[in-house]
């Protein structure tokens, strides 16, 4: 069988490709990218299409039996409008089996797909572990501190590996149409011990400094954040939803192994904190 893979050159996505080819290394592997220069793993094609311009997609489809989706167009994730038109064009090549890797709200993809005649399945992680490297990586590296606001705050947050495990079963088996899964860790990680493991697995220990809410604007300021990234993360971190802070056991239901733990994260990608 033929997958399709969009958002292919991201977190997500680059982990769906590699645990399809772990699942099945016969399973072909197509990734769309907007790059032509797009790095990916050995034996995975490169389809050059632009999500917001259907008509760049021609060909993206043919042969296809299942995709992964994205639901966003364009680096600031905006919602993709023109999905309807994605869609039609994905049903037309006979394409049976989908995953949507959701954002912040269901929008146009969902709508569509929900309306059409592919198989869908609904992927909704909570926080990935990766973000710690995006937020982390420059003040460890830099003296050993993490300063934050929210210090009380508990996460699930899930390995991206484990949501490219679960999109992989998905994408290769029937009976997943129609769910909407939940995707989180194996725990829940209160932000000072957050700190301790990772400082454990890079054999170093950080300090950890709660900031008030107003310390932690004016830093994020100061380092060129702007206003509406700003409060969305004083909202997000501020006030984690239940779901977010909730371990559930889809991850092990569905690919039969336990989710992987923040310390395995860690472990796995301490180089980027040293
Ligand atoms: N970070 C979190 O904690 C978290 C938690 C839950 C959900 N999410 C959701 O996860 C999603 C982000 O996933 P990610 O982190 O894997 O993304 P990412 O690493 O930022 O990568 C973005 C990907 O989208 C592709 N892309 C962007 N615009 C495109 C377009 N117009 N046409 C085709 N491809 C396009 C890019 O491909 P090219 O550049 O190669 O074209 C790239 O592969 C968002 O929807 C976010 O809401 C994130």
């Amino acid at each position: 069988m033929t997958v399709l893979v969009t958002g292919a050159t991201g977190t997500v996505g680059s982990n769906v490709i590699r645990q399809l080819k772990r699942l099945d290394p016969e399973i072909a592997i197509r990734a769309l990218s907007r790059n032509r220069e797009a790095r990916l793993p050995e034996g995975v094609e490169l389809a050059i299409g632009d999500l917001a311009e259907p008509e760049s997609l021609d060909g993206a489809f043919d042969g296809v039996e299942a995709v992964h989706f994205i639901n966003f167009a364009g680096d600031q994730y905006a919602p993709l409008e023109n999905a309807a038109e994605v869609v039609a064009l994905a049903e037309r090549a006979g394409v049976k089996r989908a995953t949507v890797l959701g954002g912040r709200a269901d929008g146009e993809l969902e709508r569509a797909l929900g309306a059409g005649s592919i198989e869908t399945t609904l992927l909704h992680p909570v926080e990935f572990m990766s973000n710690t490297a995006m937020w982390w990586a420059g003040p460890v590296k830099a003296e050993g501190v993490i300063r934050e606001p929210f210090g009380d705050r508990v996460s699930a947050m899930i390995h991206p590996a484990d949501i490219g495990a679960v999109a992989a079963k998905v994408l290769t088996e029937s009976g997943h149409g129609g769910e909407a899964y939940l995707l989180t860790g194996p725990e829940a990680v209160a932000l000072p011990d957050k700190v301790r493991i990772l400082g454990e697995a890079i054999g170093r220990e950080l300090e950890f400094i709660e900031l008030t809410v107003g310390e932690a604007e004016s830093r994020w300021a100061r380092q060129g954040m702007g206003e509406d990234m700003i409060a969305f993360l004083i909202e997000a971190l501020g006030d984690t939803p239940e779901e977010g802070r909730t371990v559930v056991d889809t991850v092990e239901r569905i690919t039969g192994r336990p989710a992987r733990t923040f310390a395995d994260w860690a472990v796995e990608n301490a180089e980027l904190f040293t």
